[in-house]
């Protein structure tokens, strides 16, 4: 069984971008810039965000933080975001979700110009991945793509099932894993809460993608031996031995699935860091005008 290292992978990806970025500056380019908003204090969006700007240093971006309390208007927050649609100086930028429940996130994601939007979330962005154009796309599948790109996993013609349809990673991935191009050329299925015989179809997988944010839900039983498998989830749970008070599950129970498979994501350290990574990727796109412009 290989382990597959997000966290060196992720590391050396934004080494590479820092070097680019440099290139870039010294012959009197533009520093990428991506701004991020965040609309109260929910304390893993604190945690990511943060995350966010720190990786922005590591790849010599500017960043710009912007923090909102979570009593602000759907008007007020709309207005900023069209604030940053117009400044010539913000290559991208995302809007952290969650956001307070008064506030619509699906308008507030279709206010962001979708040349900006390095979230890959707006229908612009989401329509031309899924017919296979130049596009952001979305951090969490980007970031799973490199990792079975750059571990040479061999995909074309294999059996990938996906667990979750969300529409940040389920959709996404599915639509990734079945174009016309390497990583991809898989015959995908996708589960979720509404799915019959999901033991059975897994066990006929060669790839699993498990993103249903449901701690240890893929268990020894239902892995074929040999297959892959990339686990997304990150749940909270509590744990009085940490200082934070819990720790991330994923939706792996890791340590029996482990033996049996041939290439595995852990968590944390697996999927988690490659999808900051992926945001950079798409800033420093961005930042080029490579996509749009
Ligand atoms: N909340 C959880 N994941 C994400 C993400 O990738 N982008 C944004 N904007 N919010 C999130």
């Amino acid at each position: 069984m290989t382990l597959i290292d997000g966290k060196a992978t992720a590391a050396s990806i934004k080494k590479e971008i820092a070097a680019e970025v440099e290139q870039i500056v010294s012959r009197g380019g533009k520093r990428p810039h991506l701004a991020a908003i965040l609309v109260g204090h929910d304390g893993g969006s604190e945690t990511y965000v943060k995350n966010k700007v720190l990786a922005c240093e590591e790849c010599g971006f500017t960043s710009t933080l912007l923090r909102f309390e979570d009593d602000i208007t759907e008007e007020f927050l709309l207005k900023q975001v069209e604030k940053l649609n117009n400044d010539p100086d913000v290559d991208g930028f995302i809007v952290q979700l969650p956001l307070p429940k008064h506030i619509s996130e699906q308008k507030v994601t279709m206010a962001i110009d979708y040349r900006k939007d390095v979230d890959g979330f707006h229908p612009i962005n989401v329509g031309r991945m899924a017919i296979g154009l130049p596009c952001y796309i979305s951090a969490t599948p980007l970031g799973i793509t490199d990792l079975l790109a750059r571990y040479n996993i061999e995909t074309k013609g294999k059996k990938c099932v996906i667990l979750g349809r969300s529409n940040i990673v389920g959709k996404p991935m599915a639509q990734l894993m079945m174009q016309k191009r390497t990583p991809g050329d898989c015959t995908v299925t996708v589960l979720h809460s509404h799915s019959q015989n999901i033991k059975e179809e897994c066990r006929q997988a060669d790839i699993i993608i498990a993103a249903m944010g449901v701690p240890n839900f893929v268990t020894a039983d239902m892995v074929k031996p040999g297959a892959v498998i990339i686990d997304v989830g990150t749940t909270r749970v509590p744990d009085s031995s940490r200082k934070s008070g819990f720790r991330l599950n994923g939706d792996v129970k890791f340590d029996e699935v482990a033996d049996k498979c041939s290439f595995i994501t852990p968590v944390p350290g697996g999927v988690g860091p490659m999808t900051i990574c992926s945001l950079m990727k798409n800033t420093l796109l961005a930042g080029k005008k490579a996509i749009y412009e």
